[in-house]
C-alpha cells in the first residue's frame, strides 16, 4: 500500500466515467460529482429515465470489449461499480459472479489503460473479509487486479469497501438496529466514494478505504453490553432504553471494528451510527417512523 498525503480536490472539469451508473450507488453518486464540478460520462447496460441530464451516456457491457472505449473517451477517472452481490448467490452461478465481478473488472481496467485512463475508484466490499463465499472471493481477486494494474501499468486506485447499504424496508429494525451491526448509512458511503474520486484524481498510489459506520461502542463497553445490553445502550446513548423497548429491538453485542483503512488519507468522517439514530428517532411519533421509506 502506498500512502500519499491528502491533497486538495481535483479542479473543475475533471471527467469521471461511472460504469454500472444506473444502480443504487451510481444514482446517488452522479449528482454529487456533478455538483462538485466534475464532468460525467455514465455507462451501464442501458439507459433509464431519471439519470442526471447534464451527463453523457454511453452503453457498455463491461464483460465485452465494444462500448467500453467509447465510454472512456476523454475520461480522467474511472469509477467501476458493476457486480453481482452476496444476495445474488442464491440464484446466480459462481461462473456468473466470476464473469461480471472478475472478468468485467479485468476487461474494464484493460480498456482504461488502452484509453489512457490511469485513475480508478473500484467498489470492493466488507465482504472482502468473507473470502470463503463467492462474492467476497471476487472482491479479493478484484483488489488484486487493481494492485497488478498499479504495478504493471501505473494506475492509481482506491478500493472502497462499504458495509451494507441495501434499501431498507423497516426504518427501525433494518436501518436503526442495523447501524449497530453490518449496515452503513448510504450518504456516508457516497461521501467515501466522492472523497476517493477527489483523492485519486490528484494523488498516485493504491489505497483501501473501509466505508463503514463509526463504532457506536468501544471495546471497553462490550463486557457491560454482553451482561446488560439495554442498560449499557441507555448509559451510552440516553433514551436508547425507551427506543429499544418501543420497537422490540434485539441488540445483542455489536462488533467493534478496529479497521479504519484509508480514513485519514482521504479525510473520511462517517457521521451516522446507532447513537445518532437514537437521537433522531426519539423525537418522532410511531406514525412518523412507520411513514419512513427508503428513498433509494
Ligand atoms: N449496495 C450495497 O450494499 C453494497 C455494499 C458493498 C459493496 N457494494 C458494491 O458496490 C458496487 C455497486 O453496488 P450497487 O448497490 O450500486 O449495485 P446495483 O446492483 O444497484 O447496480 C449495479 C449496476 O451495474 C449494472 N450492470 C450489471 N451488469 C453489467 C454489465 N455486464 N455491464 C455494465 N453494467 C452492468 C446494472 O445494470 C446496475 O445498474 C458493487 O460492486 C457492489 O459489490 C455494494
Amino acid at each position: 500500500m502506498i500512502h500519499v498525503n491528502q491533497s486538495p480536490p481535483a479542479p473543475n472539469g475533471t471527467r469521471v466515467v461511472i460504469t454500472g451508473a444506473v444502480g443504487n450507488i451510481g444514482r446517488g453518486l452522479a449528482p454529487r460529482l456533478l455538483a462538485a464540478g466534475y464532468e460525467l460520462t455514465l455507462s451501464d447496460l442501458k439507459t433509464v429515465d431519471g439519470l442526471v441530464a447534464e451527463a453523457r451516456f454511453a452503453a457498455a457491457d463491461v464483460r465485452m470489449e465494444e462500448g467500453l472505449q467509447t465510454a472512456m473517451v476523454d475520461a480522467d477517472v474511472l469509477v467501476h461499480l458493476p457486480a453481482l452481490h452476496g444476495i445474488h448467490a442464491v440464484d446466480h452461478t459462481e461462473t456468473e459472479f466470476w464473469e461480471l465481478n472478475v472478468n468485467g473488472t479485468f476487461r474494464t481496467l484493460q480498456a482504461a489503460i488502452t484509453a489512457g485512463v490511469r485513475k480508478v475508484v473500484w467498489l470492493s466490499s466488507q465482504a472482502w473479509h468473507e473470502s470463503n463465499g463467492v462474492y467476497g472471493f471476487t472482491k479479493v481477486i478484484g483488489e488484486q487486479l487493481l494492485e497488478y494494474h498499479r504495478r504493471r501499468h501505473g494506475i492509481s486506485y482506491v478500493a472502497v469497501r462499504p458495509a451494507s447499504l441495501v434499501p431498507w424496508t423497516d426504518w427501525a429494525r433494518d436501518y436503526g438496529r442495523g447501524l449497530l451491526y453490518e449496515r452503513v448509512d448510504r450518504d456516508d458511503v457516497l461521501d467515501a466514494i466522492q472523497l476517493s474520486v477527489d483523492w485519486v484524481a490528484v494523488n498516485d498510489g493504491g489505497l483501501v478505504l473501509d466505508a463503514h459506520h463509526p463504532d457506536a461502542v468501544q471495546a471497553d463497553d462490550l463486557r457491560d453490553w454482553r451482561h446488560d445490553p439495554v442498560g449499557t445502550a441507555d448509559r451510552l446513548f440516553p433514551g436508547a432504553r425507551a427506543v429499544v423497548e418501543r420497537f422490540g429491538l434485539d441488540i445483542s453485542a455489536p462488533p467493534v471494528r478496529p479497521r479504519k483503512l484509508g480514513w485519514t488519507e482521504v479525510g473520511y468522517v462517517p457521521s451516522r451510527n446507532f447513537g445518532t439514530w437514537i437521537k433522531e428517532v426519539a423525537g418522532l411519533s410511531d406514525d412518523q417512523v412507520r411513514a419512513r421509506t427508503s428513498d433509494y
